[in-house]
């Protein structure tokens, strides 16, 4: 099988690192990728928003699956485009993908599939959105309705800059959300849906503020872990029958199928399992732990995604251990990250690339503000989390940060549920 991976992150990098262990792939390519793919797939200029450019370069590379990593495309159709060119496509198309690209759209199927999630109001003018905040109440949430790379999300006990943050977003003409405010920690589900058919995979968890203790703004996620030691019994079961089933459901009731990546973004809060949100991709980084746990050939079940068969797949295998992942950050990340510093160490073992280029020095440089993602699977979690740290210790890059504490919390047992 020709495999065509779009997108650049290391996400994709973990994507292709799993797929190039398949005896099934015979060949490997990602379009744009970066310094680390490009070790092991074929790279591709690629503009991964334009949905015609993905589908030639599909139809002329000769790929029989292409696997869309970042929601950029999919919320543009190039899912749609690559089926339209006749070749198996993971990924939802431009319509499903709205689940991840409206938040309003996401709630509207949630509540008609009676999916537990955070209250809300969706706000189009400053004078509802005051009115939003007074009725929700402290602490606020105020979400940008698009996509935002997990910055568009305010939480805070200050009206004021919860209202700043609102008059912000409309002024620059996005619609807002305001939510209900869900405590308890947080989890990330991932599952593989064919439309009809979903295969849940391993519950990770996020770490998204940039800094230690969890201070700091928002990013796209500065570390990960899985399988959560804390998690309670039956809980992939648990959302499997209440939110991710009943969702695809009604996705297809709509005649809006959704084939791909469903992510679930969970709060497991004092009255039950909440969803926080969705996205219509793999997570970045969490897929950076999953998949290195995933002992199952990992193009077979994309492809039967693709195909609608999934239902034909044997049930997957899990190695057994724990996964860690501990991003590197450009300096100023996420704000103003400082692109092109070169960076060494990054050939080194779990290292997987997230932002990165080589130069016309032959040297790899920052490309992104999340530059590496540096992984290791160990025998249990405080094992897989100290070889991710000893790793990280041979990266040199100018102005990097990262944070300490990825796992820390669960390895101490310190995540307490409400
Ligand atoms: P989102 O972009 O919707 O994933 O939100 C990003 C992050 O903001 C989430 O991972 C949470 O940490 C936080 N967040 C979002 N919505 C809520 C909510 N309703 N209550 C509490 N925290 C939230
Ligand atoms: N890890 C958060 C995301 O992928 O959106």
């Amino acid at each position: 099988m020709r495999v065509l991976v779009i997108g650049s992150g290391a996400r994709e990098h973990a994507l292709c690192v799993a797929l190039q262990s398949d005896p099934a792939v015979t060949a490997l390519a990602c379009g744009p990728g970066n310094a680390g793919t490009a070790v092991i797939a074929q790279p591709f200029v690629l503009d991964v928003g334009d949905p015609v450019a993905v589908a030639a370069l599909a139809t002329e590379w000769l790929a029989d699956l292409v696997v869309i990593g970042p929601e950029v495309p999919l919320v543009a159709g190039a899912a749609d485009a690559v089926r339209d060119a006749g070749i198996a496509c993971f990924g939802p198309s431009q319509q499903a993908a709205q689940l991840e690209g409206s938040k309003a759209f996401a709630k509207h199927v949630m509540t008609a599939a009676g999916v537990p999630t955070a209250g809300f109001w969706a706000v189009g003018g400053p004078a509802e959105l005051e009115t939003a905040l007074d009725e929700a109440g402290a602490p606020y949430v105020v979400k940008d309705d698009g996509l935002a790379a997990g910055k568009g999300v305010l939480v805070t006990t200050d009206r004021a800059a919860a209202l700043a943050h609102g008059r912000a977003l409309l002024d620059a003409g996005h619609p807002v959300l305001i939510e209900e405010f869900l405590d308890g920690p947080e989890v990330s589900l991932f599952a593989l849906s064919d439309g009809t058919t979903v295969v849940p995979l391993l519950p990770a968890q996020d770490h998204k503020r940039r800094d230690d203790g969890d201070e700091g703004p928002n990013t796209g996620g500065m570390g990960a872990y899985a399988p959560l030691p804390w998690a309670p019994e039956g809980l992939v079961e648990e959302v499997l029958a209440t939110v991710l089933q009943p969702t695809v459901d009604e996705m297809a009731r709509r005649g809006e199928p959704f084939s791909g990546l469903l992510y679930a973004g969970l709060a497991l809060t004092s009255s039950g399992v909440r969803v926080v949100e969705f996205n219509a991709r793999f997570g970045d980084p969490e897929t950076e732990v999953v998949l290195p746990l995933l002992e199952t050939p990992l193009a077979a079940l994309l492809h039967a995604a693709a195909t609608g068969t999934l239902a034909e797949q044997p049930p997957l295998r899990w190695r057994d251990g724990a996964a860690v992942t501990v991003v590197v950050a450009a300096s100023g990340y996420p704000q103003r990250p400082r692109l092109g510093d070169p960076v060494t160490g990054a050939d080194a073992e779990g290292v997987l690339h997230a932002g990165t280029v080589v130069g016309p020095d032959g040297l790899v440089h920052a490309a992104g503000g999340r530059v590496l993602a540096v992984t290791a699977v160990g025998a249990d979690l405080a094992d897989a989390r100290q070889t991710a740290y000893e790793r990280l210790a041979g990266i040199r890059l100018a102005g990097a940060h990262w944070r300490t504490d990825i796992a820390l919390a669960a390895v101490e047992g310190r995540i307490i549920l409400p």
